[in-house]
């Protein structure tokens, strides 16, 4: 059909990640544990008015699901002006939600939903203080925590809760995580380890294979997979066989790639538009608009930029080599 973003293996684009801003207040070894490279110059990010209008010519496009990440977004000034504007796409826009690491939550919940955001994803690796502090970098975890309740408050539902399960790190909480979910009534995610950090740390090894994840919950907690359709879901999900509250939803990248139902395209916080997480090639969108390009012509960019799309990644391939850019450029 024209007028929807297909790309060349006939895969509909619904989903656009939008980073504000590549700075962050951690340093989460499985992402940006020596800090963060120098930081682009303003004058090169998107301001929230060309998000603004990029957006709308994406959601024209059938662009339904906008999710705000970093970097830590909520670092980023005043998140609720842009989280207004894009509100303002609704409903034509279905889903607008944020990723955050949390640290702000306590504080600023309240005002992320009654700017429009629909729902928030939370990261949260460990629920011990000196596992989540030697994981993160930084020793938040009860304000990580605060931050969950407050979310909850502000009606920011489903909450998600991601974690990059890593051995030697975090393998033996994954039971303790369910249990988190069914006493939180949160959607707890696992995720495994990708090799998009930029201390290239990662090794084969390190990754927590989704089954041994499934394999960990069910030696305490049954699960029964849920009967929706995947779709573009990077997760698998499972409810409790008990009708616990809560989800469980195990994202295996690594071990069960997802990519022939890949419906996301990324947007950098400096206005390159990424086909894949790991692309080696990025396309400036802000280029194109800050030449006074006509509203058809950033169209016709968006497009052919999509049909480049990838068809997989190459984590597998023996010649794999990991993308210059890491996840907190790209945006998780
Ligand atoms: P919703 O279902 O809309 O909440 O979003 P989501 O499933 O895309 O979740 P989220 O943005 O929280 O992504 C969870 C994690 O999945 C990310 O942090 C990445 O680790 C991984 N992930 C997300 N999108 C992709 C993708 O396109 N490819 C790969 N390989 N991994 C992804
Ligand atoms: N592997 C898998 N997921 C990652 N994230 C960041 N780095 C990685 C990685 N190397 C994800 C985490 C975090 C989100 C912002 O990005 O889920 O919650
Ligand atoms: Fe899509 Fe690339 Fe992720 Fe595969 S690795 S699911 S193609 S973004």
């Amino acid at each position: 059909m024209s007028g929807l973003l297909k790309d060349s293996y006939n895969r509909q684009i619904r989903d656009l990640r939008v980073s504000l801003t590549d700075r962050c207040n951690f340093r989460c070894f499985y992402c940006l544990p020596h800090g963060e490279p120098p930081v682009a110059p303003k004058e090169q990010m998107l301001s929230y008015e060309e998000i603004e209008y990029v957006s709308e010519i994406f959601v024209s496009l059938g662009i339904e699901k906008i999710r705000l990440t970093g970097g830590e977004p909520m670092m980023r000034r005043d998140i609720e002006t842009v989280i207004r504007k894009l509100s303002a796409l609704k409903p034509r826009l279905h889903d607008l939600a944020l990723t955050t690491n949390g640290y702000f939550l306590p504080d600023r919940a309240e005002e992320l939903k009654e700017a429009g955001l629909d729902r928030i994803t939370i990261s949260l690796d460990s629920l011990k203080r000196d596992v989540f502090k030697r994981m993160t970098g930084i020793d938040v975890l009860d304000r990580v925590l605060e931050g969950i309740e407050a979310a909850k408050r502000a009606g920011l539902k489903p909450i998600k809760i991601n974690a990059v399960i890593v051995r030697g790190h975090n393998e033996c909480e994954v039971a303790d995580f369910a249990r988190f979910a069914r006493e939180h009534d949160v959607w707890m995610r696992f995720i495994e380890f990708m090799p998009l950090d930029s201390g290239h740390e990662w090794s084969r090894e390190m990754v927590v294979s989704g089954r041994e994840i499934r394999e960990r919950i069910e030696e305490r907690f049954s699960l029964v997979p849920l009967k929706v359709p995947r779709g573009s879901e990077t997760s698998s999900r499972y409810r409790f066989a008990d009708n616990a509250p809560g989800e469980i939803g195990i994202i295996a990248p690594v071990t069960e790639p997802f990519c022939g139902a890949c419906s996301r395209i990324r947007l950098t916080a400096d206005g390159q538009i990424r086909t894949c997480l790991f692309s080696t090639v990025e396309h400036s969108l802000r280029d194109v608009v800050r030449s006074g390009a006509t509203r058809a012509e950033v169209v016709e960019f968006i497009e052919s930029v999509v049909e480049k799309k990838e068809p997989r990644h190459y984590i597998n391939d023996p010649e794999f080599r990991q993308p210059a850019r890491t996840m907190s450029f790209i945006g998780g």
